[in-house]
């Protein structure tokens, strides 16, 4: 039997009774390549989900456009009826194109067929958090997001969203998005080695608004250094649990979900939780950012 674990301790989001440890999981990497099909093998994707929730993850990351459907559907699978406490958030602002293509999908009729997809596939019939991501590849691109969000808070007041957040946006939207409905999440690109969202964060802390970086192990090209490798040997932990143990510290508003099909790098990252890294550490970590090359890119979403 899986023993439950520390996983961080938890957060509030605001205005809600929903208490997120802060170590959760992203189920992007279930899907097939490319984010595209079924994984090559659903038993193991199946493993992972009921390992994760086991070892005490209350918050799993998911869109109905991973696949399409596929991570949803494997959730809904390894997972329903859900137990209590576990937050499923999904996303919307993309739909597949037959060729594995990201079509922007931003008008209310495909936001509301978006939230029905959703439902459908995961079995449920009020989505918990529902992030409206906007924006380029990796980057907010600056605009409005009043209409899409409207249509968005208006299928929460009809009781099909309990809660929304933003994925892929600036500071300036969040501002605007604020005068339009209650925002409980932001989920940017954000590691150690990329950090343009700093500002933001220490900006949403106070607030009580949660952080939930994107990529938080580098994404499609995980991250590598060898600061990274040299810390983790002398604290006889791996590179990527000295990435995610940075994040938790970096700030108590940051809620992780970092992404795997594997049940070892699952357990590898939910130990991460446990490792306290020493001021020095965190000094020479804070200097990767400094020197990181550009990752290469991949759609992301
Ligand atoms: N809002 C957005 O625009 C957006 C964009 C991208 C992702 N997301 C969400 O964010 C979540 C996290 O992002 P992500 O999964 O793309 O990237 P990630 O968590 O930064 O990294 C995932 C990659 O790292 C590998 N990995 C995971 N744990 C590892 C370990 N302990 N050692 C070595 N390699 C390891 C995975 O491969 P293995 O499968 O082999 O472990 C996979 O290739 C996604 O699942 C998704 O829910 C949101």
């Amino acid at each position: 039997m899986t023993k439950r674990m520390d996983l961080g301790g938890s957060f509030t989001l605001p205005g809600t009774s929903m208490t997120l440890n802060r170590m959760g999981y992203g189920a992007m990497q279930l899907a097939g390549p490319g984010v595209w099909g079924p994984p090559r093998d659903v038993d193991a994707a199946i493993a992972v989900l009921r390992e994760a929730v086991a070892a005490g993850v209350n918050h799993i990351d998911t869109s109905d456009y991973y696949g399409p459907h596929v991570t949803n559907e494997l959730i809904k699978e390894a997972l329903h009826p859900y137990p209590d406490g576990l937050v499923i958030v999904t996303k919307l602002g993309a739909r597949r194109g037959a060729d594995g293509s990201w079509i922007p999908a931003f008008s209310c009729e495909e936001l509301t067929a978006g939230v029905h997809d959703n439902l459908r596939s995961l079995g449920l019939e009020r989505l918990d958090v529902v992030n409206l991501r906007v924006g380029g590849v990796t980057e907010p691109t600056e605009g409005p997001i009043e209409e899409p969000l409207t249509a968005l808070a208006e299928l929460k007041s009809q009781g099909l969203i309990r809660h929304i957040g933003l994925s892929n946006i600036t500071p300036r939207q969040f501002e605007e998005a604020q005068k339009i409905t209650e925002i409980v999440c932001i989920q940017n690109f954000y590691n150690v080695a990329h950090r343009t969202d700093d500002a933001f964060i220490d900006a949403l802390a106070p607030q009580g608004v949660a952080y939930v970086p994107f990529f938080p192990l580098g994404g499609f090209t995980p991250l590598q250094s060898s600061v990274l490798d040299g810390l983790a040997a002398s604290l006889q932990a791996t590179p990527m649990q000295v990435a995610l143990a940075w994040l938790l510290q970096r700030s108590p508003n940051i809620l992780l979900i970092p992404g795997t099909s594997s049940l070892n790098h699952l357990r590898e990252n939910l130990g991460a939780a446990a490792l306290e890294l020493p001021s020095a550490t965190i000094a020479e970590l804070n200097a990767i950012a400094k020197n990181a090359a550009p990752a290469a890119r991949q759609a992301a979403h």
